[in-house]
């Protein structure tokens, strides 16, 4: 194991996968999951369905806006369709994604994550040699506002990859700003409000690899967590079952829908909200014989915006139930909190 002096080094899992092994080194074996891991997880209800084109032509009076005010409650997720995203970009930014991940080790290594913002290839909040990790690998940047992008790990991306890059966030950025409009006319708060909040937000991007395991009943994939953003959109690249999400005890799978993106509700948005919509905890379990790749898209606020409950949403009747704090120190908290493996959105209670 090599010490960059940043940040803890942990395996690539890519390369630990690329031998046949019949089983897995205990830093992977995570048999203390509650419930057990399930790969493909249980079968029930699923993850309901929202066509954005149907919500843009029937505005706040169509059923669909019932349909995206009731799954933000009840389950924290949705996936959407006719969403808008030409097919063409999402498949060459599949293919860019799949070769990054496919780049030799000593290329992907000069990317190697930086232990103050996690940005980079590695593991996300690896902070001893002993704990258990994940099977999986990641890259994870900002990519918007343009101020806050780290300029050297955007050179030092393969040209044709940062290229696909900037052409998705700015189309996933939009869809984004759609999204929240609607939010915005289903919690009855002002769109305006929600506009202003939103409109230079913060966006970073995670592309996850996650390689055959020999032992999936034993490894995760990635580990039970709910999202810090306000909301994020998920990209399947390969329609490979995995994600699991709580609801209401039990993991429920999300069966990748053809065309879709999975989107689910995150702390901050669980905040501005006031409570009405969920961040539901989810993982990803491991497949045996199916590589998984997906890229997880994640929106904030205005990095300078005061985080809180929509002020168009309290009132005498409607208390806040959360405190007001500035992003800058929530996102700084909650890095601190997420290090010592504690959740953050109770300490804003
Ligand atoms: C996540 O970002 O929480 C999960 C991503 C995935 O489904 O791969
Ligand atoms: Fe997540």
């Amino acid at each position: 194991m090599v010490d960059f002096g940043t940040s803890i080094v942990v395996p690539s899992v890519i390369e630990l996968a690329k031998r046949p092994i019949p089983k897995i080194s205990l830093r992977y074996e995570r048999l203390d999951q509650d419930p057990p891991i399930v790969p493909g997880g249980e079968s029930g209800p699923s993850v309901p369905v929202v066509d954005i084109h149907r919500l843009a032509i029937g505005g706040s009076a169509s059923p669909e806006i019932d349909t995206l005010h009731s799954a933000c409650k009840e389950w924290g997720f949705f996936q959407i369709i006719n969403h808008g995203v030409s097919t063409t970009l999402l498949e060459e930014f599949r293919m860019e994604v799949e070769s990054f991940f496919n780049l030799p080790y000593d290329e992907k290594k000069l990317l190697w994550q930086n232990s103050e913002n996690q940005e980079g290839f590695g593991q996300l909040f690896v902070v001893s040699e002993e704990q258990k990790l994940d099977w999986s690998d990641m890259f994870y940047i900002t990519t918007l506002p343009l101020n806050l992008r780290k300029p050297h790990l955007f050179q030092r991306l393969p040209p044709k990859l940062r290229e696909t890059l900037e052409a998705y966030s700015t189309e996933v950025k939009k869809l984004a700003m759609v999204i929240l409009g609607h939010l915005a006319e289903a919690l009855k708060m002002d769109v305006e409000e929600m506009r202003e909040l939103f409109g230079d937000g913060v966006q970073s991007v995670r592309m996850n690899y996650y390689p055959p395991c020999p032992v999936p009943d034993k490894a995760i994939g990635f580990s039970a967590h709910s999202d810090a953003d306000a909301l994020t959109i998920l990209y399947q690249l390969n329609e490979v079952e995995g994600l699991q999400i709580r609801k209401d005890g039990r993991w429920v799978s999300v069966k990748p829908l053809p065309n879709a993106f999975v989107v689910n509700i995150g702390d901050i948005m669980e905040i501005v909200s006031n409570g009405v919509y969920k961040s539901i905890e989810h993982r990803v379990s491991s497949n045996f014989s199916k590589e998984r790749l997906s890229v997880a898209t994640f929106y904030s606020s205005n990095i300078n915006s005061e985080l809180g409950p929509a002020k168009s949403l309290i009132g005498p009747h409607n208390p806040a139930v959360f405190r007001r704090v500035l992003l800058e120190k929530y996102f700084r908290d909650f890095f601190a909190r997420k290090l010592e493996r504690k959740s953050y959105l109770e300490h804003m209670r």
